[in-house]
């Protein structure tokens, strides 16, 4: 494969690609749970900027991959980066469309949400031998997607899809306050949200992403460490994408979508992406519970093998060195798990 040469993202500057996160230890994990397969199916939820992508590929470089993003903006740009690259790449599909597997080395794109990855496996009758979420936006719409991810004039709206839901301005400027205090708080952890709230209702309509972080900036005392809008917006971003439900959609949907061997590996920002994935993980990888012939509830016996287990008993963390060079990895967690046996044949 051919190193990156004749590319850079919209800017024009290759160091504005996305920094793919806690890299190593993905290469690591993704290299030992496919080492027995020849041409392992590696499927990629947030494709982004195709960083992780394109490692994955160059350390595994038998693999077939299948990207989502639900970003038709992601696509194209990761698209034009893994070709310019020298990766045969197909055109975006929808995850409801039938998928024929891309050659060893290939690369599918998906345009749809990472809760889709089960519909389009069973569409074609494929299981993952690797799946990848990487969770949250990427930098590309921090810096330059002009959507109001940002503090600044942007036009406040905050969708990943524009085909889905409300835009963040529509929905500020119609909920009633109770509503928007409760999604701030619960997706924010913001201890101001109901002063926040009431600000925001008060000096409706907003339009732009600079008006907003103003809002949020008064309620706040002065010298804080993190810009006080952050946790106010990763809350109406998380609500106008629906970020949550997709993300427990997608983890219910694991027993549907790994290969017996193979492994999901999930990284998250915040505690709460990380809460739902350890939970699921611990329900799946923990001791199944059984109904004795008195219908009472018993754990299974030891001998019993389980379906599932964790590779990280504890989440992998980056180092001081990976956040000296991307302050953007500083809070992520990686956390992965591996399907054992296929356990509706036990
Ligand atoms: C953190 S970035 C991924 C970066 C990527 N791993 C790389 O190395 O360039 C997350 C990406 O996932 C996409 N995304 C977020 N939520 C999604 C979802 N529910 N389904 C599909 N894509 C999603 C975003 O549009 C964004 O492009």
């Amino acid at each position: 494969m051919e190193q990156e040469t004749n590319t850079s993202p919209d800017s024009g500057h290759a160091a504005d690609w996305h920094i793919p996160v806690l890299l190593e230890p993905i290469l690591e994990h993704a290299r030992r749970v496919c080492e027995q397969k020849s041409a392992p199916l590696l499927v990629d939820g947030t494709l982004g900027d195709g960083g992780h992508c394109l490692a994955l590929l160059r350390a595994l470089p038998g693999a077939r991959y299948i990207g989502f993003d639900q970003d038709a903006h992601m696509l194209e740009r990761a698209g034009r980066r893994l070709m310019a690259a020298g990766l045969a790449v197909r055109a975006p599909i929808r995850a409801t469309d039938r998928i024929a597997l891309p050659e060893p080395g290939g690369v599918q794109l998906v345009h749809g949400r990472f809760d889709s990855i089960s519909t389009c496996l069973s569409v074609s009758n494929l299981a993952a031998d690797w799946v990848l979420l990487d969770l949250g936006v990427s930098m590309f719409h921090f810096r330059s997607a002009g959507r109001g991810f940002s503090y600044t004039d942007e036009k406040l709206d905050m969708r990943l899809d524009f085909a889905r839901n409300e835009t963040a301005a529509q929905w500020l400027n119609s909920a009633n306050q109770t509503e928007i205090e409760r999604v701030i708080r619960e997706y924010g952890e913001e201890r101001f949200a109901g002063r926040i709230a009431r600000r925001i209702c008060e000096n409706r309509p907003l339009e732009s992403a600079r008006q907003l972080a103003d809002i949020v900036r008064r309620v706040y005392p002065p010298g804080q460490r993190l810009h006080p809008a952050t946790r106010t917006f990763q809350a109406i971003r998380i609500h106008v994408n629906d970020e949550m439900s997709v993300l427990q959609k997608a983890l219910d949907s694991i027993p549907d979508i790994l290969a017996v061997n193979g492994a999901l590996a999930v990284i998250s920002f915040h505690s709460l992406e990380d809460r739902p994935v350890k939970q699921v993980f611990r329900k799946l990888a923990g001791p199944r519970q059984h109904r004795n012939k008195y219908g009472r509830e018993e754990q299974e016996s030891r001998s019993e093998r389980r379906p599932f287990e964790i590779l990280t008993p504890a989440p992998i963390l980056p180092d001081a060195a990976e956040c000296g060079r991307n302050p953007a990895a500083r809070s992520a967690k990686l956390r992965i798990l591996r399907r054992l046996i296929d356990n509706n044949n036990t």
